[in-house]
């Protein structure tokens, strides 16, 4: 019945391309219509201009076929606005949070990506949260997108109906780094998503069981959208890389001084709760947001871990 990468495309298309079809008519019939009447008027051939008021039956086909026209638009506007508010009951949820500048999304098992997976064919409804300033979800080949306002939370469901990739990227300018909210949904068969949450499960566990605090902070990092902006592998991106960074000796500037640290913990647990305090040289100011509420200092002792083994 539907076709396209999502249950909305079909309907969505519909109303667009009735849209731009009506558009595209009565912009050609009137551009004809001008050059017409251009011609056939001309004062030379027609000194005298002739009345057309008091006619009946061009006031009724001027009212009538408007109201004929925008009331098949709302029809199809409507029927493609509709579903996209009533999403059903059962449902899969997902809490996606926007922050500047990279996405997370949190399973109802507790798993934490920066990448969104859901199952093929699943209604899936996520729960759009800022922790910031307004971003907005859009995923265009699924024809949907919604605002992610701080303080309130808005939903938007859809069926992903063909496997495959595809970009989900912030539509809201949020900042400087704006382009770098920029990530994909993965449209995975029933089995192969079972499969990956299985071992997304599993490495979660090992990564407790084994109480491996290298392991743990390098899954902060991920779910937490760090790697949006320092690379693992020395790449200079927004931030400086976590390659090599701990105990490295780094020129700083605070307030306006350029001195030389040590990066040390204290280093390090300032710079994440206070990222302008002590900005690495060669680096801009306003370029990070604090993660005092999204990260406790024993979260920032594991991360410190996880930096101690990239060498
Ligand atoms: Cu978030 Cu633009």
């Amino acid at each position: 019945m539907y076709s396209g990468a999502s249950n909305l495309v079909t309907t969505t298309d519909n109303a667009f391309f009735l849209i731009i079809g009506i558009s595209v008519i009565f912009f050609v019939g009137i551009l004809a219509t001008i050059i017409w009447f251009i011609i056939r008027y001309n004062k030379s051939k027609h000194p005298v201009a002739e009345q057309i008021h008091g006619s009946n039956t061009l006031e009724i086909a001027w009212t009538i076929i408007p109201l004929i026209l925008v009331l098949v638009m709302f029809f199809y506007g409507w029927s493609g606005y509709s579903p996209v508010r009533n999403a059903p009951k059962d449902a899969m949820r997902i809490e996606a949070t926007a922050r500047m500048w990279s996405w997370s999304f949190e399973y109802p098992n507790g798993i934490k990506t920066d990448t969104l997976y859901i199952p093929v064919d699943k209604p899936v409804v996520l729960d759009l949260i800022s922790v910031d300033v307004i971003h907005s979800l859009y995923i265009p080949a699924f024809r949907i997108k919604e605002d992610m306002v701080p303080g309130r939370t808005n939903r938007m469901w859809f069926i992903g109906q063909k496997p495959g990739n595809y970009e989900l990227f912030c539509a809201e300018y949020c900042g400087l780094s704006h382009s770098y909210m920029f990530t994909e949904v993965k449209v995975l068969e029933q089995d192969k998503y079972d499969a990956w949450l299985a071992q997304r499960s599993d490495t979660a566990a090992t990564a407790a069981a084994t109480a491996d605090p290298a392991v743990a902070g390098r899954r902060l990092i991920e779910s937490n959208g760090c790697l949006a902006c320092h690379s693992s592998d020395g790449t200079k991106l927004v931030g400086p890389s976590f390659k090599g960074i701990y105990d490295h000796k780094q020129a700083v500037v605070t307030n306006g001084q350029t001195r030389e640290i040590t990066v040390n913990d204290e280093y390090i647990i300032r710079s994440i709760y206070e990222p302008d305090a002590d900005v690495v040289e060669g680096f801009r100011k306003g370029q990070m947001v604090t993660y005092k509420n999204q990260l406790s200092e024993d979260d920032i002792k594991l991360i410190i871990e996880y930096l101690k083994t990239i060498k």
